[in-house]
């Protein structure tokens, strides 16, 4: 949506067809293009030229549309992605972006697309050089770009050809990825009907503020097109939301006072063309600043502004681990070493800002919106409307990316509530800087951690105490702060261990959920202290990791002690060939350069799959219907890193099926059981596990009508399943079975929740039943007058047990790769700053080297066929590796991230360098 109105005729030629549309001079192209036209393919991710989601083809020519006025399009020739893709370079794309895995959530893809188009007539066979210029200007916060260019560059060669169907373990196609090539997937913004009233909400300008509202009613009758406007005084529930049931917080409208930059106070909802020029500034409501807290050191001061009652000292939970004794070994120990660390708020920066729409049907109120936690968003829609959770519905629609941040519900009050109150359909997109402003970020931290080790390089002692600025309301921070305790030994055997967090109140946006619930952060101060550590003990870092890394049968800095499964000591063997190879090749480059340096880090990473000692089941359904379609339910919400294909091909394996005689139906509260949220790595290992119990179950009732033999192979026909056991084949005839009332002749419902223990007051126990590992190693070049670091080249080795799609592990581990380098050199979101994409900068294709993904399969006893949860471990390792590297090319420690060119530039000086 956007800000102007129609009046004035525009021709041009869309995709080979004449049209016209009345648009107000200076209208977005992109708006008349998406609203006036239903090129709904053209994305929208910051309507500031920043993303590049929005090109499409001028005259041949790559534009932003939404930075090109409607009226200079006229008598112009205008392409989108689905103008292109009849013509020859748009077929070879469609299928080298399959083959490839180039698009992930799809929402930078067509954008991906018509500007490789455009390369591609006139370079036909470009290099990857040329790729990189000639898609620069599109953002992806998925991929790593690397799949991007591979496919681009060998677009119509014929190189790569991934399969289009197969079970476990089989490189294949990803089952949605068609409709995110050719620019059909749905997003939140992409779903609302003609004629939907739009909402938008009122926002706290300050950090902290109290306020009052002027005449409300006044304001709308003076308004004509507004209907209605929503306060705290028109939420018939209970006016808060959260994620975890203790700890819910968040008003849905702040009363009182706010207590946050971009807060929502109230929202004004109107025809879609009134609110498309309405100004926030002209909504009645009247401020009083006070005196606001930043940083955790602020709100832990005496005397500071409590930001909530009952939570003393704006602490608001911690966390504790305590194996053994830290102090006395850490005294004893031969070799200590401590430090420091510091990181800042990282954005999620997904390119799809939050969306979506509500509509009353028959009494229910439906709401379609971007989401990884379906059901969790009908419980707390059912508390805040006061409504039965049969009377509200969750269809999500396609998300274009998440990371963790939509797990939290966002759009969904206030287009709910609007829609109740109006009984008309309502939509709202946020802005970027509305997204930026008002959704969580990765926790802020400060640690400092000590690490001994005996003279033999045992680790022999760890002490770990790290805040974490946990904004102004709960969301994830408990996780976060139960979580980092646990995890801050990394993979390794450490005897006497003591690690407690703080998540602390502040005056900023709520931090929450973001790939890895702070274990990134604790990962970079280990790391970063075990290459210390190594140095001081006169040992190769990655030698020293080997020899401290957990094996079977040791206990982790909870007690728990995996009998298999753990592939820690696998990961960073897979690394000595590279760290060998990029030792010798940073010294030979550094012996003959003066002005710039090489160095080679390696980091290694763990993550506990699923929830921290808690239930986290996930159920899922399938069906086989009487014409001999199998039917698979499977809830768990593909946010891009492709559950629609792994759970599919895990039934289908159990099953005996071929993946691609199913029918999919996704994520919709009406229509799939609860498959848990998209987060903490769980959707392959616990939804995969219930798929796997489901094919199993289907299986065995179709085995079971011809007495088959188990290893019989199944052939899903018209009306009927044939068995073939041996040498019989039988016929199961579905027509003789009576089908259910969702007109299933068999179906199997399987839930499975993994097996973990509470954590007692030390932090003992068995929280997970699988972690997953890794190990990345990087060559970095330091500028040393610049302070510019600049990755060369990744290798990465990931412990997944057993890769369910080779394809999608690889595309997993580029994008993690790229969100970790963000974190490490460029991302810092400063409130009031960097609150859109041009200052706040996640990498572009051009800023991502080459990335080698070595996949190991330390089968886990738990995992479907042995699989590992992937989606956080990817990022965790890539920071400290990158630190670790820089400090390798100058001896330079940095320990605040993100290592920008003047923190780098000012460590070197302090160091010593000119
Ligand atoms: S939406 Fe046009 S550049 Fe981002
Ligand atoms: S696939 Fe590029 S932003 Fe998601």
């Amino acid at each position: 949506m956007d800000d102007f109105r129609a009046s004035v005729d525009v021709g041009f030629v869309l995709n080979g067809a004449a049209v016209s549309v009345a648009a107000e001079p200076g209208e977005r192209l992109s708006y008349a293009l998406r609203e006036r036209l239903g090129a709904r393919e053209v994305k929208i991710g910051c309507n500031a030229g920043d993303c590049g989601a929005c090109s499409v083809l001028v005259e041949g020519d790559v534009v932003c549309a939404c930075l090109m006025a409607a009226h200079q399009a006229a008598g112009k020739r205008v392409e989108t992605v689905k103008g292109v893709l009849a013509g020859t370079e748009g077929r070879a794309l469609v299928a080298s972006f399959q083959d490839h895995q180039a698009a992930q959530c799809g929402v930078c893809t067509p954008g991906m697309m018509v500007s490789a188009v455009a390369l591609l007539r006139e370079v036909p066979q470009p290099d990857a050089g040329q790729v990189q210029d000639a898609l620069g200007g599109v953002l992806c916060r998925c991929t790593g770009y690397r799949k991007i260019i591979d496919a681009v560059v060998s677009a119509g060669s014929g190189v790569a050809q991934a399969q289009v169907s197969g079970g476990v373990g089989v490189a294949m196609r990803r089952l949605d990825g068609l409709a995110k090539v050719e620019g059909r997937e749905a997003f939140g913004d992409d779903v609302a009907p003609d004629g939907a009233l739009a909402v938008k909400v009122i926002r706290s300008p300050h950090p902290r503020a109290t306020f009052f509202f002027g005449d409300l009613e006044t304001f709308v009758a003076g308004l004509p097109g507004v209907e209605c406007v929503l306060t705290a005084a028109d939420v018939p529930g209970r006016n808060a939301f959260g994620v975890i049931p203790a700890f819910v917080d968040q008003p849905v409208f702040a009363e009182g006072e706010a207590r946050f930059r971009g807060e929502a106070v109230a929202a004004v909802v109107g025809s879609a063309e009134v609110m498309a020029g309405f100004d926030p500034a002209s909504f009645p409501v009247t401020w009083q600043v006070l005196p606001s807290v930043q940083t955790v050191a602020e709100a832990l001061a005496a005397g500071a502004p409590l930001l909530h009652q009952g939570r003393a000292g704006n602490v608001m939970c911690g966390g504790f681990v305590k194996r053994g004794f830290a102090d006395a070994a850490l005294a004893r120990a031969d070799v200590v070493v401590e430090a420091r660390f510091e990181s800042g708020f990282v954005e999620h920066a997904y390119i799809e800002p939050e969306a979506g729409f509500a509509e009353v049907v028959d009494g229910r109120v439906e709401i379609h919106a971007c989401t990884q936690a379906p059901v969790m968003d009908l419980d707390s829609m059912a508390e805040i409307l006061a409504m039965p959770r049969e009377a509200i519905r969750i269809v999500p629609t396609a998300v274009g990316g998440g990371f963790g941040s939509k797990l939290d519900i966002s759009v969904q009050p206030f287009v709910a509530l609007a829609a109740l109150k109006t009984g008309k359909p309502v939509r709202i997109t946020y802005s970027r800087q509305e997204s930026m402003q008002s959704t969580t970020k990765r926790h802020p931290s400060a640690i400092h951690l000590r690490i001994g080790a005996t003279r033999d390089g045992r680790l022999s002692g760890m002490r770990f105490e790290g805040d974490f600025n946990t904004g102004a309301y709960a969301s994830w921070g408990p996780t976060v702060a139960n979580r980092v305790p646990v995890h801050a030994s990394g993979p390794y055997l450490v005897p006497d261990y003591l690690a407690q967090s703080r998540a602390v109140h502040t005056h900023c946006p709520s931090s929450g959920a973001f790939r890895g619930f702070g274990v990134p952060q604790s990962a970079i101060a280990q790391e970063s202290l075990f290459d210390a550590l190594a140095d001081r003990l006169g040992m190769d870092a990655l030698e020293f990791r080997l020899l401290n890394a957990l094996e079977n049968g040791q206990p982790t800095v909870c007690g728990q002690v995996f009998a298999q499964g753990v592939g820690i000591k696998a990961c960073l063997e897979a690394l000595r060939p590279a760290w060998e190879a990029g030792k010798a090749e940073v010294a030979a480059f550094n012996a003959v350069n003066s002005g710039l340096k090489r160095g080679v880090g390696i980091a290694s990473g763990w993550y506990g799959c699923g929830n921290t000692s808690l239930p986290n089941p996930s159920t899922i359904k399938a069906g086989l219907r009487a014409d001999g379609v199998v039917v698979l339910h499977q809830g768990a919400m593909d946010i891009g890193q492709g559950s629609n294909t792994v759970i599919a091909q895990i039934f289908a394996s159990a099953l005996g099926a071929d993946v691609r005689d199913l029918v999919l139906v996704g994520p919709d509260t009406d229509v799939t059981p609860d498959a848990g949220k998209t987060s903490a790595s769980r959707q392959t290992f616990v939804s995969g596990n219930a798929a796997r119990l489901a094919g199993v179950s289907l299986r065995a009732m179709i085995l079971e009508r011809c007495n088959a033999a188990v290893d019989a192979v199944l052939r899903f026909d018209l009306g009927v399943v044939e068995v073939t056991d041996g040498a019989d084949v039988h016929r199961v005839e579905l027509a003789d079975l009576a089908p259910d009332g969702e007109g299933y002749v068999l179906r199997a419902e399987e839930r499975y929740d993994p097996p973990t223990l509470p954590l007692d007051a030390n932090g003992q126990g068995s929280p997970y039943a699988q972690f997953g590992y890794a190990a990345h190693l990087v060559v970095v070049e330091v500028d040393l007058k610049l302070g510019l670091v600049k990755p060369l080249r990744f290798v990465a080795a990931h412990d997944v047990g057993r890769a369910i799609n080779p394809l999608l592990v690889e595309g997993q581990v580029q994008g993690g790769i790229a969100q970790g380098l963000g974190m490490a050199l460029t991302e810092e979101y400063l409130p009031g700053r960097t609150e859109n994409l041009h200052d706040y900068l996640i990498p572009t294709i051009g800023d991502v080297p080459p990335i080698e993904t070595l996949i190991i399969e330390e089968a886990d006893a738990h995992g479907p066929y042995g699989a590992k949860g992937l989606g956080e471990h990817v990022l965790i390792p890539t920071a400290p590796a990158i630190l670790n590297a820089i400090r390798h090319a100058t001896g330079v420690a940095i320990t605040r991230v993100p290592a920008t060119p003047s923190r780098v530039r000012a460590a070197l000086k302090e160091a010593g360098y000119e």
